[in-house]
């Protein structure tokens, strides 16, 4: 397999860190390689005594890591901990005043919270999920805009010990049902509505559905009002946020969990039709959150710190929901589109509120880059001093516009590789300490031990060669399983290299410098904006269609989403001809079924598809074909050859 691992990136500029940019986390190589080299000669011993100086615990632990039942790896096993309490009560102290968050809505609405009023609010919110029968072990479903209730609610559930799951607020009501429905969550928290794009998203109407269309579960569905719509409710079963905290108390006692205990659970999808819901731990995870936002994102006191995802995704779990309030950092939320009212949204955010550190995804670069340097030239960038970006390689021509236009060529770019699975940040250039390379992200963070090997795990040094990006030892952020499915845990990640290696399912490379490439997802998962998407997730929902006999999604290179979605369909003409768009009807279809991140791109209605002897379709073919790339790859297996002329005859040009 890895003999088709080739690149064909060669980016040869390299970028010294920035005169103007003085690290105060890790403030030089030797500091940096003496980290590294403290983790490699005592992994326990490193990650042990971060543990201690970094995280309060209730009861101290005093055994960092267990092996036994490896690859189920146990972090600080015997201490307990509260996540809530370690983002808030240890602040008030010292930082009761200081702004944890600035909110701005998408209609320029703001509001700001002190460490004091945070902490207060996820108390009571706490109090009122307590009141409505929810208790440690609970899982509840967020469904949430991107407003400070989500963080809210999220550190309410880690304050006594319920384990949330938050769903992306734009998935639909089937995807919502069975999460609901694959966690057994009892409670559903939601908001009439959220503004996003200039429209109202109406979450509250897609989550009745859901509870419609199953999950029988839920007892408790709490509503915050956010656009103020009139919306349905169901009484018993509905309520709203404010009238149950209105007589909830300001102090609730944390619920205080060992550090395995799950903090939450979310899904990504994988290679199956069934998304997979990641399990992450407490105390090992929050040392992730907490320590990559200082090696990575250099935060401390003086830091406006925005990462633009969603709650609903790891990102804005570890770098908006945990990671920065751990520290005592201040974050900035916005609910909305970066496009409204026009494309300088972001960067006028970023002026008024002076934002230093900024993280975002490639497709948000780029989707901004098209639209001229003369937009954010408007606005004062000066208060940036680092800029992330995550989900997915960047192509160096938007690494260079970010350099040059957002960061005025002062501010280090650090390109972050990580995953849902990881926890955290797992490679990145340290800002002000390494050089760095468009598109590259560089190099494994201390105590992270990411090799590129060869389908006999034999590591890889030779630079042109790609190979399966590894870890070797475990870390503690690390999911700790699939959420009811651990045998699909231990086969997805563990078992290729019979169980000596994580395997993360991305193909990499390393240059003579020893920098790492991501060169893209080894198995059949597309990342479309950033996002993961099973590209049988999709044929599944294709299929779901009374009018589809069988589909065939792939992946082609698209402008702003890195990733486009192709879908190849064989339709029953009976049903099909009663319908004149079955095209479009198809797209609003998957919209429907998991969301609209998911609505292809391009669907083409085929006789057939093509298919080895043995009846598996050659998914190689239609990539090429999705691509417009010649067929490089043998047809003789093919069962019916003329079967490729028929579907380029049916390609859109
Ligand atoms: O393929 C890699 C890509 O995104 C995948 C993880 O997706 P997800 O779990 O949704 O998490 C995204 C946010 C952490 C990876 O397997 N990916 C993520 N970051 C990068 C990346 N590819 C290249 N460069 C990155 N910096």
């Amino acid at each position: 397999m890895t003999q088709d691992i080739h690149s064909i990136l060669t980016e040869e500029r390299k970028f010294v860190p920035p005169k103007a940019f003085t690290p105060r986390r890790i403030r030089s190589a030797s500091q940096l390689e003496s980290l590294r080299q403290s983790a490699r000669s005592d992994l326990e011993g490193f990650w042990g005594k971060l543990a201690k100086t970094e995280l309060d615990w209730q009861t101290p632990f005093s055994h960092v890591l267990d092996r036994q039942n490896a690859p189920h790896f146990r972090w600080f096993e015997d201490g307990n901990l509260n996540v809530s309490f370690n983002c808030l009560d240890r602040h008030l102290s010292t930082r009761g005043n200081k702004t944890a968050i600035i909110f701005e809505g998408e209609q320029g609405d703001t509001e700001t919270l002190t460490y004091h009023t945070l902490y207060e609010r996820v108390c009571r919110f706490a109090n009122a999920l307590k009141k409505q029968g929810v208790g440690k072990g609970d899982r509840v479903i967020l469904y949430m805009p991107m407003i400070p209730e989500a963080v809210i609610a999220m550190q309410a559930c880690a304050r006594i010990g319920a384990i949330h799951s938050v769903v992306f607020g734009g998935f639909s009501a089937e995807a919502l049902k069975d999460r609901i429905e694959d966690t057994k969550a009892c409670c559903l928290i939601t908001a009439d509505g959220g503004h996003r794009g200039g429209k109202i998203i109406e979450l509250k109407k897609t989550a009745d559905r859901a509870l419609e269309l199953g999950g029988a579960t839920v007892k408790n569905v709490i509503v915050f009002q956010r656009t103020g719509k009139t919306v349905p409710m169901i009484s018993g079963r509905d309520h709203w946020w404010h009238e149950i905290v209105s007589d909830c108390d300001v102090a609730c006692e944390p619920e205080w969990v060992n550090s395995e205990h799950p903090l939450f659970i979310l899904y990504t999808s994988g290679s199956t039709g069934k998304p997979k819901g990641l399990q992450h731990s407490s105390g090992g995870y929050l040392l992730g959150a907490t320590m990559t936002c200082q090696w990575v994102f250099d935060l401390d006191d003086s830091d406006i710190f925005w990462c633009t995802a969603d709650v609903g995704w790891i990102t804005g779990h570890t770098y908006v929901a945990y990671g920065p309030l751990s520290n005592g950092a201040t974050i900035m939320m916005y609910e909305g589109a970066p496009t409204v009212p026009d494309g300088g949204r972001f960067w006028k955010i970023c002026e008024k509120h002076r934002v230093t550190v900024f993280y975002t995804a490639p497709t948000a670069i780029r989707a901004l880059m098209k639209l001229g340097d003369d937009v954010p030239n408007r606005y004062d960038l000066s208060s940036l001093r680092l800029l992330g970006t995550v989900g997915e390689p960047i192509n160096p021509e938007a690494w260079m516009w970010y350099h040059r236009v957002i960061g005025q060529s002062r501010c280090p770019i650090v390109d972050t590789w990580w995953q849902t699975e990881t926890g955290a940040i797992m490679a990145s250039p340290i800002p002000g300490v390494t050089a760095t390379k468009p598109g590259s992200c560089t190099q494994p963070l201390p105590g992270i031990d990411l090799d590129i090997v060869d389908s006999e795990g034999n590591s890889i040094q030779a630079s042109d060669k790609g190979g399966y990006l590894v870890v070797r030892q475990p870390w503690p952020s690390m999911a700790r399983t699939i959420w009811g499915d651990d045998q699909r845990y231990v086969d997805t990640y563990w078992s290729q290299f019979d169980g000596k290696y994580y395997v993360a399912g991305d193909s990499a490379r390393r240059d003579s410098d020893g920098y790492f490439w991501i060169m893209g997802r080894l198995d059949d998962v597309l990342n479309v904006s950033g996002h993961r998407l099973g590209t049988m997730e999709i044929e599944s929902a294709l299929v779901a269609h009374p009018c589809v006999v069988e589909a065939a999604v792939v992946g082609f290179p698209h402008d702003i989403k890195g990733e486009g979605i192709h879908a190849f369909v064989v339709t029953k003409p009976s049903e099909t001809q009663q319908d004149s768009d079955i095209v479009e009807t198809l797209k609003q279809w998957v919209v429907e079924q998991i969301g609209a991140i998911a609505r292809p791109d391009v669907i083409v209605l085929v006789d057939n598809l093509p298919k080895t002897r043995s009846g598996k379709i050659m998914r190689r073919l239609l990539r090429s074909i999705a691509c417009k790339e010649k067929i490089s790859q043998d047809t003789s297996t093919l069962e019916n050859e003329t079967i490729l002329s028929q579907i380029r005859a049916a390609e859109p040009n």
